[in-house]
């Protein structure tokens, strides 16, 4: 009896404290609400944010705090902050925070960790983004920010310092939303002998794991004197055994490479390719041996559309990227792949603006474009202005080390149908870069075709 006297007791206890829990709960829910809607009340009155406070809850589904500066607010969703500023707020009180998701979308970004902003008509009208990352992202000091419109992306930002556990930058026009994203190195990947000789230039033919890893900054150091090292060049200077440590500074990431280096054999006198090619259609697709051929006069088909630049392409644009850095010069990927409905847009635009004539000379008429086919882009900025630039002439010496080729050489126009772009860069492998590269012609003149429109 006496037992369960007590436990009736301690059931009572139990019971008038979970009704005092709640009755706290709601009272100060009640209390916040009617704070909530007088702050929200006064706000929307004198169409200003105002207060003295921060960290202010307002209406979870509008404002989530003010700063006290007025002109920022801070918004809260799904633990993410986005900080807007300027006078565009204040006409814009009602935020409908659902309309901001932040979530991956991964079609655009696969297997890639990192924060979409959703773009809507209201920060269509800032002229800054303010943001707060989440721990995973400013933990590394620095991030990559994306545009992505259309359904195509591109880097707009590269290498943006966080700052307070927060990134600035301008918004643009050309997109609707941003995605920030930071992408470590895990591991450096070379070849783990490699046999030399006096003189050679050496290929340590990198590859970085990711592959789009943001955070590459490396640098060479050999075992001994028998290399010389300036910048991404390397050059064997002596007979010997060597070891070769590839680092990335950011990160401690490191891989040695055992060098052999042997005397200097002759050279045999490399025999001028005379070769004939023959130009074949594959399934709509016109190739000469395993290049696939995009100019005037051969076109890709209307829905060819590989959606994005080729995993060959990225790979060695980013070990190009990785020794440009080296030798001082920032390279980043401007416009890669095109839809064929994007270069209608692109090219209409420029006929408008130029005529048909002159756009020809630059501009290529839909299905006629190689950034249709995913292994064409254009580097830094395109635009003539950046003929003759430093990255322009370090790509013009360097780029056929990665299997690239200037497309449309300086003083060529006859032959490719389009004046210098020094920024146009297509991927054929390394094989060819050399050979076509090394014979200072044009790709129509190497294989003998016509550019040219019916
Ligand atoms: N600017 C190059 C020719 C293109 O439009 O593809
Ligand atoms: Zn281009």
């Amino acid at each position: 009896m006496k037992r369960r006297k007590k436990r009736l007791r301690v059931d009572r206890i139990l019971y008038c404290l979970g009704i005092l829990i709640v009755l706290v709960y709601l009272i100060i829910l009640g209390i916040s609400a009617i704070i909530n809607y007088n702050i929200f009340k006064s706000v929307k009155e004198d169409n200003v944010l105002k207060t003295n406070r921060t960290n202010l809850k307002v209406w979870t589904k509008t404002i989530n705090y003010i700063n006290e500066n007025v002109d920022e607010i801070t918004l809260k969703h799904d633990g993410y902050y986005i900080v807007l500023n300027g006078n565009y707020i204040k006409n814009h009180i009602n935020l409908d925070l659902n309309k901001y998701t932040t979530k991956i979308n991964k079609d655009l970004f696969k297997n890639q960790k990192g924060l979409y902003i959703k773009d809507n008509e209201i920060l269509e009208e800032a002229i800054s983004i303010k943001l707060k990352l989440p721990y995973y992202l400013r933990k590394n000091k620095e991030v990559d920010i994306y545009g992505v419109k259309n359904g195509n992306y591109e880097l707009y930002k590269r290498r943006v310092t966080v700052e307070d556990k927060y990134i600035s930058f301008d918004t643009s026009k050309k997109y609707d939303d941003y995605f920030i994203t930071y992408v470590g190195l895990e591991s450096i990947n070379t070849k783990t002998t490699l046999t030399v000789y006096v003189g050679d230039e050496i290929d340590v033919d990198l590859k970085f794991k990711p592959s789009n890893a943001t955070n590459k900054s490396i640098t060479y150091k050999a075992s001994n004197d028998l290399l010389e090292i300036k910048g991404s060049k390397i050059t064997a200077k002596k007979k010997g055994n060597t070891v070769l440590t590839i680092k990335n500074t950011k990160n401690n990431i490191s891989t040695d490479v055992k060098i052999t280096i042997k005397k200097k054999q002759k050279k045999k006198v490399e025999k001028q390719d005379e070769k004939t090619y023959e130009i074949v259609n594959r399934d709509g697709l016109y190739y000469i041996d395993d290049i696939l051929i995009v100019n005037k006069t051969y076109p890709l088909p209307e829905d060819y559309d590989p959606g994005r630049l080729s995993d060959e392409y990225m790979d060695a644009f980013y070990e190009m990227q990785a020794h440009a850095e080296l030798d001082g010069i920032d390279l980043w990927i401007q416009s890669g792949y095109r839809s064929y409905s994007t270069q209608v847009a692109i090219y209409n635009n420029y006929v408008a603006m130029d005529g048909q004539e002159v756009a020809d000379t630059y501009s290529s008429r839909p299905g006629h474009s190689e950034h249709q086919s995913g292994l064409a882009a254009d580097i830094n900025n395109p635009d003539e202005s950046f003929n003759g630039t430093e990255a322009a002439e370090w790509l013009k010496e360097n780029c056929w080390k990665y299997g690239f080729i200037v497309r449309f050489p300086e003083g060529k126009e006859e032959y490719t149908g389009y004046i210098y772009e020094s920024w146009h860069l297509r991927y054929v492998g390394k094989e060819w870069a050399k050979k076509i590269t090394e014979s200072g012609k044009s790709v129509e003149e190497y294989f003998n075709i016509t550019s040219r429109y019916e």
